[in-house]
């Protein structure tokens, strides 16, 4: 618990607990993870899973002294074999997860984990949804000869980086920028916008629950 003044008032609030997924370096979960240490963030890391058995972002969950679990996916490339996704929500539930912030997880969620979380499954992405869905959007949009473009917060549902935006944030494209240059930026951004994305849920969800 914590407590936050509201007018003349201090009240309890309950710390959101989280769980992080994610496949690869885990840039976005340290963001998370140092305002929570820093205690910018009301929200309590419960798990961090990941589906590749040497993702960064296992290590850094260790560093934090976070509980993490490496998840076999099973024998699909681009989502999880429904008896691990079913497996996933055991993980999820048993550790008091009431958010999953999905960090660069790179297979498609579908029924066990999106009726069990429904509204409860959040993801990044680094473009300015609705545009530029899937792989390597930085680049779709450099390709496009766009001048601007961004990442979001969103809720999860059945489809590929889409549901309710919950928060987005523009990077300008400059005239000499490479994949990379701007990949980069794009990502300085997320680290923002996704801690406070995060902070306006752990508000909402803390006051109704
Ligand atoms: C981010 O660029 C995010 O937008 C996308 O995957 C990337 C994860 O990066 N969904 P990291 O692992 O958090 O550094």
């Amino acid at each position: 618990m914590y407590e936050q003044e509201w007018g003349n008032q201090t009240i309890e609030m309950k710390r959101l607990p989280i769980g992080i997924l994610g496949s690869g370096k885990g840039s976005n979960c340290r963001a998370i993870l140092e305002r929570i240490r820093s205690g910018e963030l009301a929200a309590e890391p419960r798990l961090v899973v990941s589906d590749v058995l040497d993702a960064p972002i296992l290590d850094l969950a260790r560093e934090f002294g976070i509980a993490n679990a490496y998840l076999p996916p099973g024998r699909f490339r681009t989502r999880l074999e429904p008896e691990v996704e079913e497996q996933l929500v055991q993980m999820l539930r048993a550790a008091g997860v009431e958010l999953v912030v999905l960090a660069g997880f790179m297979r498609v969620l579908h029924e066990p984990m999106l009726k069990a979380f429904a509204r409860r499954i959040i993801n990044i992405h680094p473009s300015l949804l609705p545009k530029f869905p899937g792989l390597e959007a930085w680049k779709q949009a450099l390709v496009a000869g766009e001048t601007v473009t961004g990442c979001t917060v969103h809720y999860v549902d059945e489809q590929i980086d889409h549901g309710q935006i919950l928060g987005q944030k523009e990077v300008k494209i400059l005239p000499n920028d490479t994949a990379e240059t701007l990949h980069a930026r794009i990502q300085v951004v997320e680290h923002e916008l996704y801690p406070s994305v995060i902070g306006q849920l752990c508000k909402r969800y803390g006051e109704s629950s």
